[in-house]
C-alpha cells in the first residue's frame, strides 16, 4: 500500500454549534486562510484524491473557494449526514476505486502535520486502523454527575486526534454495518473497533487542536504560522 493510493476523506458537514457562529467554524478564515483549505495545504503533497462531505449551505462556500485553488488531485464535494459518523460514511461512497487506503481528518483540525498524517500511513502499512493520539498527561477520574467514582490508570489514556487511517475494503465494511445498526460513534477509531478491528495508536501533536469552541479559535490563532 502506498501514499499514492490514499484518499482523505475531510467531514465538513457540521454546523459548529458550540463554536456559535453564523459561518461553520470550517469555513471562517484562519489568519487569512479558511481552515478547511489549510487542512488541504497539509495533505496535499500525502493524497492521490480527497471527499469533502458537507451540507447544502457548505456545498457554495467550498465550490467558490476551490475555484481559487489549484490543488494536484481531484477533490469530490458530496452530501454529509446527521452525524460525523454518517458524513464519513456517505464520504466513504464517493472514493474513487484506485485508493486503497482512507485518511479521515475534521476539517476544523487546521494545525494538522505532515508527520501525523505520514504515521498514520506507515501504520496502515501494518494495520487496518489507525488514530493519531496524545497520552494523557493529566489524572483522569471517573465520575457520575459530579461524584468521582474512579481513578483511571492514565498510562492508559490517549486523546485522539484526526487523521485516522482505514483499509479501504475493511473500512466500508465497518461503515455499513455502524449506519445498518444505528451505533452511534464519534470517531472513526471507534467504528473500527466495534467492528472487532484492531486500531493502532500513533503519535499525534500538542497543536493539532479541533476547533471546539471561541477559545480554540484563539488558541489556533496563536499557534498557526503567520
Ligand atoms: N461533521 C460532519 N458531519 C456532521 C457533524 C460534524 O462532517 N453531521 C464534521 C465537522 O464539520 C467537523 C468534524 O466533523 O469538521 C468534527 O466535528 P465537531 O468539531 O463536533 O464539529 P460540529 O459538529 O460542526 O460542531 P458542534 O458539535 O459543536 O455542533
Ligand atoms: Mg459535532
Amino acid at each position: 500500500m502506498t501514499t499514492h493510493t490514499c484518499c482523505l476523506i475531510l467531514p465538513a458537514a457540521g454546523n459548529g454549534t458550540r463554536f456559535g457562529s453564523d459561518t461553520p467554524k470550517q469555513f471562517l478564515p484562519l489568519a487569512g486562510r479558511l481552515v478547511f483549505l489549510r487542512c488541504l495545504d497539509v495533505f496535499q503533497s500525502h493524497i492521490s484524491a480527497c471527499v469533502i462531505p458537507t451540507n447544502a449551505s457548505g456545498k457554495p462556500i467550498i465550490e467558490e473557494a476551490l475555484a481559487q485553488e489549484s490543488f494536484p488531485f481531484p477533490i469530490i464535494v458530496c452530501a454529509g449526514g446527521k452525524t460525523r459518523m454518517h458524513s464519513v460514511a456517505a464520504g466513504l461512497e464517493h472514493v474513487p476505486h484506485t485508493c486503497s487506503s482512507i485518511l479521515i481528518h475534521d476539517a476544523a483540525r487546521p494545525l494538522v502535520t505532515s508527520d501525523c498524517i505520514q504515521a498514520c500511513q506507515k501504520s496502515l502499512h501494518t494495520h487496518t486502523a489507525c488514530v493519531v493520539a496524545l497520552p494523557s498527561h493529566s489524572t483522569v477520574k471517573y465520575a457520575q454527575g459530579t461524584t468521582v467514582k474512579k481513578t483511571i490508570n492514565r498510562d492508559h489514556v490517549y486523546f485522539a486526534q484526526t487523521p485516522q487511517g482505514l483499509e479501504y475494503t475493511a473500512g466500508k465494511k465497518a461503515f455499513a454495518q455502524a449506519i445498518s445498526e444505528n451505533w452511534s460513534c464519534t470517531d472513526d477509531a471507534e467504528v473500527m473497533e466495534r467492528a472487532g478491528h484492531q486500531v493502532a495508536i500513533v503519535p499525534g501533536h500538542p497543536h493539532n487542536i479541533k476547533i471546539t469552541t471561541p477559545e480554540d479559535w484563539a488558541l489556533a490563532e496563536n499557534l498557526v504560522d503567520k
